[in-house]
Protein backbone atom coordinates (compact mmCIF):
# COMPACT_ATOMS: atom_id res chain seq x y z
CA UNK A 1 0.00 0.00 0.00
CA UNK A 2 1.09 3.47 -0.77
CA UNK A 3 0.19 6.74 1.46
CA UNK A 4 0.96 9.07 3.69
CA UNK A 5 -0.03 9.69 7.59
CA UNK A 6 0.84 13.23 8.58
CA UNK A 7 -0.25 13.74 12.50
CA UNK A 8 -0.95 17.56 13.18
CA UNK A 9 -1.00 18.50 16.90
CA UNK A 10 -4.73 19.03 17.10
CA UNK A 11 -8.34 19.58 14.86
CA UNK A 12 -7.96 22.95 13.87
CA UNK A 13 -4.32 22.49 11.90
CA UNK A 14 -5.81 18.51 10.36
CA UNK A 15 -8.57 21.34 8.95
CA UNK A 16 -6.05 24.09 7.90
CA UNK A 17 -3.65 21.13 6.36
CA UNK A 18 -6.65 19.40 4.61
CA UNK A 19 -7.27 23.15 3.32
CA UNK A 20 -4.05 23.69 1.82
CA UNK A 21 -4.28 20.33 0.18
CA UNK A 22 -7.58 20.58 -1.32
CA UNK A 23 -6.44 24.13 -2.91
CA UNK A 24 -3.22 22.38 -3.87
CA UNK A 25 -4.55 20.07 -5.35
CA UNK A 26 -6.91 21.99 -7.46
CA UNK A 27 -4.27 23.88 -8.72
CA UNK A 28 -2.50 21.13 -9.64
CA UNK A 29 -5.55 19.83 -11.99
CA UNK A 30 -6.98 23.62 -13.40
CA UNK A 31 -3.37 24.25 -14.26
CA UNK A 32 -4.58 22.65 -17.47
CA UNK A 33 -7.21 25.77 -18.69
CA UNK A 34 -9.55 23.42 -20.31
CA UNK A 35 -9.84 21.42 -16.99
CA UNK A 36 -12.64 20.91 -14.30
CA UNK A 37 -11.80 19.80 -10.84
CA UNK A 38 -14.77 17.28 -9.26
CA UNK A 39 -14.41 16.62 -6.13
CA UNK A 40 -16.77 14.25 -3.93
CA UNK A 41 -17.12 15.50 -0.20
CA UNK A 42 -17.52 13.22 3.13
CA UNK A 43 -20.20 13.67 5.22
CA UNK A 44 -19.63 13.67 9.36
CA UNK A 45 -19.02 16.39 11.27
CA UNK A 46 -14.81 16.20 11.02
CA UNK A 47 -14.98 17.86 7.64
CA UNK A 48 -17.10 20.98 8.85
CA UNK A 49 -14.58 22.79 9.81
CA UNK A 50 -12.95 22.36 6.57
CA UNK A 51 -15.33 23.36 4.80
CA UNK A 52 -15.34 26.80 6.33
CA UNK A 53 -11.87 27.44 6.29
CA UNK A 54 -11.96 27.12 2.18
CA UNK A 55 -14.93 29.66 2.25
CA UNK A 56 -12.75 32.31 4.00
CA UNK A 57 -9.44 33.90 3.46
CA UNK A 58 -7.08 32.96 2.53
CA UNK A 59 -8.60 29.87 0.51
CA UNK A 60 -11.74 31.14 -0.80
CA UNK A 61 -9.54 33.65 -3.50
CA UNK A 62 -7.35 30.74 -4.57
CA UNK A 63 -9.88 28.57 -6.05
CA UNK A 64 -11.17 29.15 -9.23
CA UNK A 65 -14.86 27.87 -7.76
CA UNK A 66 -16.38 28.57 -11.37
CA UNK A 67 -14.70 25.14 -12.67
CA UNK A 68 -15.45 22.76 -9.13
CA UNK A 69 -17.86 20.42 -9.70
CA UNK A 70 -18.78 18.95 -6.42
CA UNK A 71 -20.31 15.27 -5.70
CA UNK A 72 -21.00 13.59 -2.60
CA UNK A 73 -19.32 10.44 -1.55
CA UNK A 74 -22.39 9.19 0.23
CA UNK A 75 -25.70 10.50 1.94
CA UNK A 76 -28.56 9.84 3.96
CA UNK A 77 -31.98 10.26 2.45
CA UNK A 78 -33.44 12.87 4.35
CA UNK A 79 -34.37 16.02 2.66
CA UNK A 80 -31.54 18.74 1.53
CA UNK A 81 -32.32 20.72 4.92
CA UNK A 82 -32.11 17.88 7.39
CA UNK A 83 -30.04 17.82 10.40
CA UNK A 84 -28.37 14.45 8.83
CA UNK A 85 -28.29 15.97 5.48
CA UNK A 86 -24.37 15.63 4.49
CA UNK A 87 -25.80 18.31 1.30
CA UNK A 88 -27.21 20.61 3.87
CA UNK A 89 -23.78 20.84 5.84
CA UNK A 90 -21.39 21.21 2.63
CA UNK A 91 -23.97 24.27 1.93
CA UNK A 92 -24.05 26.07 4.70
CA UNK A 93 -20.22 25.57 5.64
CA UNK A 94 -18.99 26.05 2.09
CA UNK A 95 -21.67 26.01 -1.16
CA UNK A 96 -23.42 29.31 -0.06
CA UNK A 97 -20.68 30.94 0.53
CA UNK A 98 -18.26 30.86 -2.88
CA UNK A 99 -19.04 31.32 -6.32
CA UNK A 100 -19.72 28.13 -7.57
CA UNK A 101 -22.01 27.35 -10.10
CA UNK A 102 -25.49 25.79 -9.32
CA UNK A 103 -24.77 23.59 -12.28
CA UNK A 104 -21.87 22.09 -10.91
CA UNK A 105 -23.26 20.84 -7.63
CA UNK A 106 -24.17 16.94 -8.04
CA UNK A 107 -26.79 16.22 -4.94
CA UNK A 108 -27.46 12.47 -4.44
CA UNK A 109 -31.00 12.64 -4.70
CA UNK A 110 -33.28 12.10 -1.69
CA UNK A 111 -36.53 12.00 -2.61
CA UNK A 112 -36.44 8.50 -4.22
CA UNK A 113 -36.29 4.71 -2.68
CA UNK A 114 -32.62 4.02 -2.10
CA UNK A 115 -31.90 1.69 -5.08
CA UNK A 116 -33.18 4.00 -7.76
CA UNK A 117 -31.57 7.08 -5.94
CA UNK A 118 -28.40 4.90 -6.27
CA UNK A 119 -28.81 4.24 -10.14
CA UNK A 120 -30.10 8.10 -10.19
CA UNK A 121 -26.91 8.80 -9.08
CA UNK A 122 -24.78 6.49 -11.11
CA UNK A 123 -26.34 8.21 -14.09
CA UNK A 124 -25.49 11.13 -12.57
CA UNK A 125 -21.78 10.46 -12.44
CA UNK A 126 -22.04 8.66 -16.34
CA UNK A 127 -23.59 12.11 -17.58
CA UNK A 128 -20.29 13.97 -16.08
CA UNK A 129 -17.55 11.68 -16.33
CA UNK A 130 -18.70 9.50 -19.03
CA UNK A 131 -20.43 6.70 -20.32
CA UNK A 132 -17.70 4.22 -20.27
CA UNK A 133 -15.11 3.19 -17.41
CA UNK A 134 -14.66 4.41 -13.68
CA UNK A 135 -15.34 7.97 -12.67
CA UNK A 136 -11.97 9.59 -12.00
CA UNK A 137 -12.75 11.94 -9.61
CA UNK A 138 -9.75 14.10 -8.94
CA UNK A 139 -10.05 14.65 -5.01
CA UNK A 140 -11.93 12.42 -2.45
CA UNK A 141 -12.34 13.20 0.96
CA UNK A 142 -13.73 10.45 3.82
CA UNK A 143 -13.85 9.81 6.84
CA UNK A 144 -13.71 6.47 9.28
CA UNK A 145 -16.57 5.71 11.77
CA UNK A 146 -15.60 3.81 15.11
CA UNK A 147 -16.70 0.54 13.37
CA UNK A 148 -14.43 0.63 10.24
CA UNK A 149 -17.04 2.34 7.98
CA UNK A 150 -16.03 5.11 5.22
CA UNK A 151 -18.74 7.26 3.21
CA UNK A 152 -21.84 4.23 3.78
CA UNK A 153 -20.01 1.65 2.90
CA UNK A 154 -20.13 -0.31 6.63
CA UNK A 155 -18.78 -3.68 7.87
CA UNK A 156 -20.75 -6.48 6.25
CA UNK A 157 -22.30 -4.20 3.78
CA UNK A 158 -23.09 -6.17 0.63
CA UNK A 159 -21.75 -2.33 -1.65
CA UNK A 160 -18.27 -3.57 -0.20
CA UNK A 161 -18.03 -6.57 -2.93
CA UNK A 162 -19.56 -4.72 -5.49
CA UNK A 163 -17.65 -4.35 -8.66
CA UNK A 164 -20.15 -3.05 -11.04
CA UNK A 165 -22.21 -0.54 -9.68
CA UNK A 166 -20.65 2.68 -9.37
CA UNK A 167 -22.95 3.83 -6.55
CA UNK A 168 -25.21 1.46 -4.37
CA UNK A 169 -28.15 1.97 -1.31
CA UNK A 170 -27.29 0.76 2.04
CA UNK A 171 -30.28 0.14 4.48
CA UNK A 172 -29.29 0.85 7.87
CA UNK A 173 -32.21 -1.00 10.05
CA UNK A 174 -35.29 0.51 11.59
CA UNK A 175 -35.19 4.12 12.30
CA UNK A 176 -32.21 4.68 10.64
CA UNK A 177 -32.72 6.41 7.49
CA UNK A 178 -31.36 4.28 3.95
CA UNK A 179 -27.98 5.71 2.67
CA UNK A 180 -26.80 6.09 -1.09
CA UNK A 181 -22.85 5.28 -1.41
CA UNK A 182 -20.33 5.58 -4.16
CA UNK A 183 -18.90 2.32 -4.45
CA UNK A 184 -14.72 0.95 -3.70
CA UNK A 185 -14.27 0.81 -7.29
CA UNK A 186 -14.95 4.72 -7.43
CA UNK A 187 -12.71 5.69 -4.90
CA UNK A 188 -10.11 3.70 -5.45
CA UNK A 189 -9.87 5.28 -8.96
CA UNK A 190 -9.64 8.84 -7.83
CA UNK A 191 -6.34 10.76 -7.92
CA UNK A 192 -5.85 11.78 -4.23
CA UNK A 193 -8.07 10.33 -1.17
CA UNK A 194 -7.91 12.50 1.80
CA UNK A 195 -8.90 11.42 4.97
CA UNK A 196 -9.29 13.44 7.86
CA UNK A 197 -9.46 11.44 11.59
CA UNK A 198 -9.45 13.37 14.53
CA UNK A 199 -10.39 13.52 18.55
CA UNK A 200 -9.34 10.35 20.93
CA UNK A 201 -12.88 8.29 20.13
CA UNK A 202 -11.48 7.94 16.66
CA UNK A 203 -7.94 6.21 18.18
CA UNK A 204 -9.20 2.66 17.76
CA UNK A 205 -10.78 3.21 14.51
CA UNK A 206 -7.44 4.99 12.91
CA UNK A 207 -4.60 2.11 14.54
CA UNK A 208 -7.83 -0.26 12.61
CA UNK A 209 -7.53 1.56 9.59
CA UNK A 210 -3.87 1.43 9.37
CA UNK A 211 -3.56 -1.88 9.99
CA UNK A 212 -3.75 -5.01 7.01
CA UNK A 213 -7.43 -6.01 7.14
CA UNK A 214 -10.53 -6.41 5.38
CA UNK A 215 -12.96 -3.52 7.03
CA UNK A 216 -14.47 -1.17 4.98
CA UNK A 217 -11.84 1.55 5.37
CA UNK A 218 -9.03 -0.62 4.99
CA UNK A 219 -9.99 -1.32 1.34
CA UNK A 220 -9.70 1.67 0.15
CA UNK A 221 -6.57 1.53 -1.63
CA UNK A 222 -5.79 3.88 -4.49
CA UNK A 223 -4.93 2.39 -7.38
CA UNK A 224 -2.38 4.94 -8.43
CA UNK A 225 -3.85 8.04 -7.08
CA UNK A 226 -2.59 9.53 -3.79
CA UNK A 227 -3.83 7.94 -0.27
CA UNK A 228 -3.02 10.15 2.73
CA UNK A 229 -4.43 10.11 6.40
CA UNK A 230 -4.53 13.53 7.99
CA UNK A 231 -5.27 13.18 11.69
CA UNK A 232 -4.80 14.47 15.25
CA UNK A 233 -2.54 13.66 17.39
CA UNK A 234 -5.33 12.39 19.71
CA UNK A 235 -6.43 10.00 17.01
CA UNK A 236 -2.54 9.28 16.77
CA UNK A 237 -2.83 7.97 20.45
CA UNK A 238 -2.68 4.15 20.15
CA UNK A 239 -0.40 3.77 17.05
CA UNK A 240 2.53 2.60 19.35
CA UNK A 241 3.24 -0.35 18.35
CA UNK A 242 1.14 -0.19 15.27
CA UNK A 243 2.85 -2.09 12.09
CA UNK A 244 1.48 0.90 9.90
CA UNK A 245 1.03 -0.49 6.31
CA UNK A 246 0.84 3.05 5.60
CA UNK A 247 4.00 4.90 6.37
CA UNK A 248 4.38 7.63 7.80
CA UNK A 249 6.55 10.13 5.05
CA UNK A 250 5.87 14.05 6.62
CA UNK A 251 4.70 15.65 10.08
CA UNK A 252 3.18 18.85 10.38
CA UNK A 253 4.61 21.28 12.96
CA UNK A 254 2.40 23.41 15.10
C1 LIG B 1 -21.35 10.26 7.11
C2 LIG B 1 -20.15 9.63 6.50
C3 LIG B 1 -19.36 8.78 7.44
C4 LIG B 1 -18.47 9.69 8.24
C5 LIG B 1 -17.85 8.93 9.40
C6 LIG B 1 -17.09 9.88 10.30
O1 LIG B 1 -22.13 10.78 6.34
O2 LIG B 1 -21.55 10.20 8.30
O3 LIG B 1 -20.58 8.93 5.54
O4 LIG B 1 -18.61 7.80 6.78
O5 LIG B 1 -17.46 10.24 7.44
O6 LIG B 1 -18.86 8.31 10.14
O7 LIG B 1 -18.02 10.80 10.81
P1 LIG B 1 -17.58 11.99 11.76
O8 LIG B 1 -16.76 12.92 10.94
O9 LIG B 1 -18.89 12.62 12.17
O10 LIG B 1 -16.85 11.39 12.88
Amino acid sequence: MRGTLIICPDAESVSREAAERFVSAAAEKLSDQRATFAVALSGGSTPRRLYELLAGSPYRSKIPWARVHFFWGDERLVPLDHADSNFRMAHEALLRHVPVQPVNLHPIPTNLPADQAAQAYERTLRAHFGRWGLPKFDLVLLGVGADGHTASLFPGSAALAEKDHLVMPHSRGVNQPARVTLTLPVFNNASHIHFLVTGKPKASALRAALERGTLPVQRVQPKKGELLFLVDAAAAGKLDGVRIEVPVTSEAEP
